[in-house]
């Protein structure tokens, strides 16, 4: 077997740990696929560990192992934001190829990183950042090329979707299962992260950017996060036919449409109910699933774990695959120093080549267009429904389903409306005036509601 290629793992965590399993678990396989010997040289680690292997080196001082020159692909699996940022940025500048996890990171500075990275004539890789062990960013990257994407839906946190599945499917408290999913390594370091849909909007810009050919704009995505759910919603939406799923969406809209609406870009991640028939109604658990409306290909699905050790790893080390192919062989290795890699066959980080991204605006939240549940609280007087629904007749609001529980002791009777899609600022204005009927009793409950998916 040719000369080994070198690989440093920064953080021991989950996923860090999960790579090393991998590679002693399939070395052959790896081998045998990249006519490579792959070795850990380096980890980066903030405390010695004795259950390394001894041969590798353990060193917490992450630039120096991002400038080593017993390294040829630096592994990020820290998280956050700045040490993170800073170690990748020397890596490159160190002519290294990165394969990082980080999905906060890519979509906040990626711009930037991505440029560097170009620039210094070097790869990021990010498979793992989004979806897990689900090969998502090259399907999108490189299996979809040569479609239009219209659209793309995807239950893109696997935290989010263990706590929604095991609420529904157990009545388990919110609390209990988030802890679960900690233990579990699903959760990101600050779950806050996962439950606020703050990670979902990273994989989601990240996502949408390679579909669309846009810059990364993470600050621009809709982000609302689970939190919000009762057991109460989950279980009327269950009996009117649908399912609470926490869901990511990226959708082009072309023109303007009769509805008034805007041509640009829907980035959006929110609770969203769907019809319990749905494809993306029926992935549960720790899965994720991606779905995506392209031209001439159609609609096609992708689903599979969306965190864990076993399935980032199986993400991270892909891309080291990819990396040693770019690499090359012992014999260009020999005939010329390691700069001279074989880029040719580079996909652009983002799809697209950098000068042919689009400017295309990505919509605001009033310019939005989804069904709507509502679940209003009114007392149990006469034509307080007719007042409602007068309401949202006179926005142009097209009611699709309704369903009134008996008042109960408090002669309160929480009334639940199901709406065709509707502009959100017409909405608004709708559900402003409908809380201010001196027969409402609370605020109006509203979740999305999307056919797309
Ligand atoms: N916390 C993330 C999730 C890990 O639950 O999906 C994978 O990105």
């Amino acid at each position: 077997m040719s000369n080994s290629i070198k690989l440093a793992i920064l953080g021991l965590g989950t996923v860090g740990t999960g790579v090393i399993n991998l590679i002693n678990d399939n070395l052959d396989e790896l081998k045998r696929r990249s006519g490579r010997d792959i070795i850990i040289t380096e980890v980066g680690t903030r405390r010695q560990r004795d259950d390394i292997d001894p041969d590798i080196m353990q060193n917490s001082d992450l630039m120096a192992i991002a400038a080593s020159d017993n390294v040829d692909i630096v592994i990020e699996v820290i998280g956050g934001t700045t040490l993170a940022k800073d170690v990748i940025m020397h890596a490159i500048k160190n002519g290294k190829h990165v394969v990082t996890a980080n999905k906060a990171l890519l979509a906040e500075h990626g711009n930037e990183i991505f440029a560097f990275a170009e620039a210094n004539n070097v790869h990021v890789a990010y498979e793992a950042a989004v979806a897990g062990g689900i090969p998502i960013i090259k399907v999108m990257r490189e299996a979809l090329a040569a479609n239009k994407i219209n659209w793309l839906a995807g239950i893109i946190n696997g935290t989010g979707n263990f706590i929604m599945t095991e609420m529904r499917d157990k009545g388990r408290p919110f609390a209990d299962v988030l802890s679960e999913a900690q233990e579990l390594g699903y959760a990101e370091a600050d779950p806050t992260f996962d439950v606020e849909g703050i990670d979902a909007a990273h994989k989601l810009a990240l996502l949408a950017s390679i579909a669309f050919g846009i810059p990364l704009q993470f600050d621009k995505v809709y982000c609302e996060g689970i939190t919000g759910i009762t057991l109460q919603d989950v279980n009327y939406a269950e009996e009117l036919g649908y399912r609470i799923k926490h869901l990511g969406f990226a959708v082009r809209r072309d023109s303007g449409g009769s509805n008034g609406d805007d041509a640009g870009i829907e980035l959006r991640v929110h609770p969203t109910l769907i019809p319990q028939d749905a494809l993306l109604a029926n992935v549960n658990g720790v899965k994720n699933a991606v779905l995506v409306n392209s031209h001439p290909l159609g609609q096609t699905l992708y689903c599979g774990d969306g965190a864990g050790a076993g399935a980032t790893a199986s993400a991270v080390m892909a891309d080291v695959m990819d990396l040693v192919r770019v690499l090359g062989s012992k014999d260009n290795d020999d005939q010329s120093n390691s700069n001279q890699n074989n880029h040719g066959h580079h996909v652009p980080h983002l799809a697209f080549i950098p000068e042919q991204l689009s400017d295309t605006p990505i919509l605001r939240a009033e310019q939005m267009i989804t069904g709507y549940y509502l679940r209003v609280h009114a007392f149990d007087n006469p034509g307080v429904l007719a007042d409602i629904t007068r309401i949202l007749s006179d926005a142009g609001i097209n009611i699709d389903a309704i369903l009134q529980k008996p008042a109960h002791k408090l002669g309160q009777v929480p009334v639940i409306i199901l709406t065709l899609p509707v502009v959100e600022s017409q909405m608004n204005l709708a559900i402003e005036k409908i809380e201010k009927l001196n027969t409402i009793t609370d605020k109006v409950v509203r979740i999305r509601l999307d056919e797309l998916a």
